[in-house]
């Protein structure tokens, strides 16, 4: 097999996260721990561990088992507004990790500069191109564009679209690109329009190593793409924060849900505070529920529409081997 066009395609993403592939693990909640991670890695990819709400000496603990069962490297992603930000900040740079991707918003110019300091690489998600252009100006390293084919939170835009807007104009820094990829051609395609490399999710979460519940991984390989939808909002009074994820009894339940807790605040029996506060409380340990508790039917299943290419629990290392073949394949016609 010739990998010359991909080597040479995708050597800023392969020199940035020091890997052979720069394929990105992307954080996932509960299912990106170290044994995913470590597998990813292993398979020449680049693991993310997903900190979700963890505390420093959860993170710590997660950092050395990682370290345990790969010794290539790994990433850290942090939710910006995690209440702990700062002590797992410092619990990455006594672990001496080498990237931190960070998530749910905005980092601060004290936070980037605080790790680039300690020779850290920092990444960091661009919504749109002057979103991405002003987190260059504030130091961060690589770029994530991720596209509303995504599963978990996502926003507005689809993957095809960021890509336009966002490649052809910020040039300063690696731009890794993500959602709905699930087969090499369009991974292929995306270096070839100046993407540094790629990040994928949902076509992991049936890694053989995953720890994940196998109701969930079964949920996976049944689905199709349409099954995988954004929340919906009944009223725009109260918003919804939009995650993507396959069609449940929790996600029926919850336009239910909605409609009786606005009834409540238009009866006057809730404030519109304690209203809004409950809807966003619904999904509140609801991925736990369906990721290690099995629980598919009320938790939440996050997933993007790639779900539908999903067919099989195999090793991470068949997964990124597939991709690479597709995209060498097409390179190379
Ligand atoms: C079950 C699930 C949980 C996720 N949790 C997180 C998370 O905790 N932090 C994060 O930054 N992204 C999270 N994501 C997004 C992934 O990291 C990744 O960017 C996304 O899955 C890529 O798109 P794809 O699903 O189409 O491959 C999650 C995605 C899924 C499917």
């Amino acid at each position: 097999m010739n990998t010359n066009k991909l080597e040479s395609l995708w050597k800023v993403g392969k020199d940035f996260l020091g890997v052979d592939y720069p394929i990105m693990g992307g954080a996932m909640s509960w299912i990106s721990e170290s044994n995913l991670v470590a597998a990813v890695s292993n398979a020449g990819a680049f693991g993310v561990i997903a900190s979700g709400s963890m505390d420093a000496p959860l993170l710590k603990d997660m950092i050395i088992k990682t370290k345990a069962k790969t010794n290539k490297p790994f990433g850290v992603n942090l939710i910006v507004m995690n209440p702990h930000l700062d002590s797992l900040v410092d619990v990455c740079i006594e672990e001496k990790t080498t990237h931190v991707i960070f998530a749910g918003g905005f980092p601060s110019v004290d936070v980037i500069t605080k790790l680039k300091d300690k020779n850290i690489k920092t990444l960091g998600f661009a919504p749109n191109a002057s979103l991405g252009k002003r987190l260059v100006r504030n130091g961060i390293d690589a770029l994530i564009i991720e596209g509303s084919e995504a599963g978990g939170h996502i926003g507005p835009v689809s993957t095809s679209v960021l890509v336009q807007e966002v490649l052809p104009t910020i040039k300063e820094v690696p731009v890794f690109v993500a959602g709905g990829i699930g087969r090499g051609e369009v991974l292929a395609n995306y270096l070839e329009l100046g993407a540094a490399g790629v990040q994928i999710g949902t076509s992991l979460v049936c890694a053989t190593e995953c720890i994940a519940h196998d109701n969930f991984k079964q949920s996976f390989i049944k689905a199709s793409a349409r099954d995988a939808q954004s929340t919906q909002q009944v009223d725009n009074d109260f918003p919804v924060i939009p995650v993507r994820a396959i069609v449940n009894k929790g996600s029926k339940d919850f336009l239910d849900f909605q409609k009786s807790v606005i009834a409540d605040y238009k009866s006057g029996s809730l404030t519109k505070y304690d209203a809004q506060m409950k809807i966003e409380h619904y999904w509140v340990g609801a991925l736990r529920r369906a990721v290690v508790d099995g629980d598919v039917e009320n938790g939440s299943l996050m997933a993007g529409q790639s779900v539908g290419m999903v067919n099989a629990v195999r090793p991470s290392a068949e997964i990124i081997a597939e991709l690479i073949a597709q995209a060498t394949e097409y390179l190379n016609k």
